[in-house]
Formats: structure tokens, C-alpha cells, sequence
């Protein structure tokens, strides 16, 4: 197996205390899409400006193609594109003049230079508006732009560190699109930071959950589903003491107390046993609030292994503790 990253114990700790990233070991194939899939401040920017040279490591190692994160980071420079968390496209320059300045800082010959510019023009769809200024773009034109910008040199691999960060759904769906052509068509590693979770899902072959500077689980998505072992029954009750009754339910795998109050259980199969549940309940004189039953899903993924909602858009937002916050 041919790895295109390697990445061993690498870890970035701000002012003596701040942990950002903590021993991070990964091994990311070529040609494929990975993602980082992680909550605000949970480490992906550092981990990426790490293995793009921008940052410098407190401790450990990576290779990037076979190169060496501290020895060859001119190397590493030359063969890999970065397309950052914030915008690095000029405003006032127009979309060719921008991915012009970006083939300028990597001495690519001139005529090169501009046959490359109108590919990756016509690749992103913008060759239309190549001479409009870059802070007339709308908002997915410009992070396509900045994928272009990411392109200019091309990179054996591509780091992309959200790139639908703000963006509407469908311009992020669109986007996509995208994405997957140039993994596609230039057969390049791309790995991708996100905390959408339906981005993960969409794009990657394999992916990580990075929760508080760790890694907490790997794997392609089918397999951290799987990982779950059942479907997820969700009950909102009023009380500890409806928690302890449900322990004794004989059908639960699993059953736990979220910090949200809400008790998540696991079972076999939700189909089969919702009916014996209902009959538990009643049983016992117990109506929930509310009961919600998921199969496995990405979301379920990432409360199984952080123990909370990602909940960073809408679809995934705790709707009942974002009404009762702001009753
Ligand atoms: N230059 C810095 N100095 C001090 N602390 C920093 C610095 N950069 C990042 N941090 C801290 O490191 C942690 C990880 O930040 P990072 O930007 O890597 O997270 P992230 O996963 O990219 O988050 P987001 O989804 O918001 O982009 C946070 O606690 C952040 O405050
Ligand atoms: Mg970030």
C-alpha cells in the first residue's frame, strides 16, 4: 500500500499550554479524498498549517510523498497545494491576474503558466468572469477561485481546510462537484477538513473524527457506521429516576445518560423493538417527552465517539435545547 501521507505522533501545543493538536498519527493513501472531520477548535487548521510548513511542530513527524515534514519542506512546498480556512485571493486583482501571482511565486514559465490559468479557468467555470474582480465573485465562486489558486502548482496533494466554510447548501453541494473532479481528473490526495458532517460523507473514501487534538476514530465511513453496532433510540424523559427504570429494558445493547439529559440506547433493531419499548413504558408509567430512532449515521458516528452533537448547522442542531436557551 502506497501512502501518500504518514503522519507520526505530530503535535502543536500554543504558549507552553494550549494542546491543539496531540499526537496525531495517520496514514492517508494516495489518490484518495480524506477527511477531518471536527468541532471548532478541535485542531484541524493547526494540523493542516503544520503539514503545509506554515506552522512549525512542537513534536513528532510526517512525510508528505515520501518527504521529509522538517527536512524537505522546500520539497513539500513545491508539491503540495493548500487551499487555507480564510480567503487568500485578492479582492481588487480579477481571477486570472490572481491565479497569475500565485504561478509568479512558483516560477512556472510564463506560456505554461497561462495554459495552465485557462484550464483550471474553464475547470472551475469561471473562465467566463476571468477578468471581473475577485471581491465581485459571489461566495462559492470565490472559494472556486481560491481551489484554482490551490491548483496553480500542480500538487500531488491538495489540502483543502474547509472549503465550504459559510457557504449555502446547495453552493456547498456544488462545490463538490468540483472537488471530485480534481481528485477525478488530476488523480491527486486531497485531504479536506470540515465539521459538516454530510461533506465527510459526501466526499471522502476515508475519514477521521478529530475531537479536542486527537484523533478519535479512523475509518471509511460504511466502517464507523457499522462501528455502532445498532440503531439509536433517543428518549428525552423528566427525570433520573425514568433513566434508572429503562436500564432494566432486556432489548437495550446499550444504554447511556447524555450530558443533554437525554438517554441514548442502543438496540438491535428499532423495527422489532419499538413495539416491546412502548409496552415497557407504559409498563412502568413512563411517557417520554419524545422519542427519536436513527439508524446509523454519520451524526450517531460522532456522538458515539465525542460524546456530542457536532452541531455546527442547522440539520444538526439540538432543536429542543436550542428552544429551551432561548425561551
Ligand atoms: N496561534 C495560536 N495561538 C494560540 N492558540 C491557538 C493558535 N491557533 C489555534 N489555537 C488554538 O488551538 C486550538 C485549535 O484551533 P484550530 O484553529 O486548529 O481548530 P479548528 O479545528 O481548525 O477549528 P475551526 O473549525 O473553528 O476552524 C483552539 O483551541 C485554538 O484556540
Ligand atoms: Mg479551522
Amino acid at each position: 500500500m502506497e501512502y501518500s501521507i504518514e503522519i507520526d505522533k505530530l503535535t502543536k501545543i500554543f504558549n507552553g499550554k494550549v494542546k491543539a493538536v496531540d499526537a496525531v498519527s495517520l496514514k492517508i493513501k494516495k489518490g484518495e479524498i480524506y477527511g477531518l472531520l471536527g468541532q471548532n477548535g478541535a485542531g484541524k487548521s493547526t494540523l493542516i498549517k503544520m503539514l503545509t510548513g506554515s506552522l512549525k511542530p512542537t513534536s513528532g513527524s510526517a512525510k508528505i510523498a515520501g518527504f521529509d515534514l522538517m527536512d524537505d519542506s522546500m520539497k513539500i512546498r513545491r508539491i503540495t497545494g493548500v487551499v487555507p480556512q480564510d480567503l487568500t485571493t485578492d479582492g481588487d486583482l480579477s481571477g486570472r491576474e490572481n491565479l497569475k501571482l500565485i504561478a509568479d511565486l512558483y516560477d512556472i514559465p510564463k506560456k505554461e503558466a497561462l495554459e495552465r490559468i485557462d484550464v483550471l479557468l474553464h475547470m472551475v467555470d469561471l473562465y467566463d468572469v476571468r477578468d471581473r474582480h475577485a471581491e465581485n465573485y459571489s461566495g462559492g465562486m470565490r472559494k472556486r477561485l481560491e481551489l484554482a489558486c490551490g491548483l496553480m502548482n500542480t500538487p500531488e496533494v491538495l489540502f483543502l481546510d474547509e472549503p465550504t466554510l459559510g457557504l449555502d447548501v446547495t453552493t456547498r453541494e456544488h462545490l463538490w462537484k468540483y472537488i471530485r473532479a480534481v481528485q477525478k481528473e488530476f488523480g491527486i490526495t486531497i485531504i479536506l477538513t470540515s465539521h459538516y458532517l454530510d461533506e465527510v460523507d459526501a466526499l471522502a473514501n476515508e475519514l477521521s473524527i478529530i475531537d479536542h487534538g486527537k484523533i478519535v476514530i479512523s475509518g471509511t465511513s460504511d466502517e464507523l457506521k457499522k462501528s455502532l453496532k445498532g440503531d439509536i433510540i433517543t428518549l428525552r424523559v423528566k427525570s433520573n429516576k425514568e433513566y434508572e427504570v429503562l436500564q432494566g429494558f432486556p432489548e437495550a445493547i446499550e444504554i447511556k445518560r447524555m450530558e443533554t439529559g437525554d438517554i441514548r440506547m442502543k438496540v438491535n433493531n428499532s423495527d422489532e423493538v419499538l413495539p416491546k419499548l412502548m409496552k415497557f413504558l407504559s409498563g412502568h408509567g413512563i411517557s417520554p417527552e419524545s422519542i427519536n430512532i436513527r439508524k446509523p449515521s454519520l451524526d450517531e458516528v460522532f456522538i458515539e465517539y465525542t460524546g456530542r452533537n457536532i452541531d455546527s448547522e442547522a440539520g444538526n442542531v439540538d432543536y429542543a435545547k436550542l428552544m429551551m436557551t432561548r425561551r
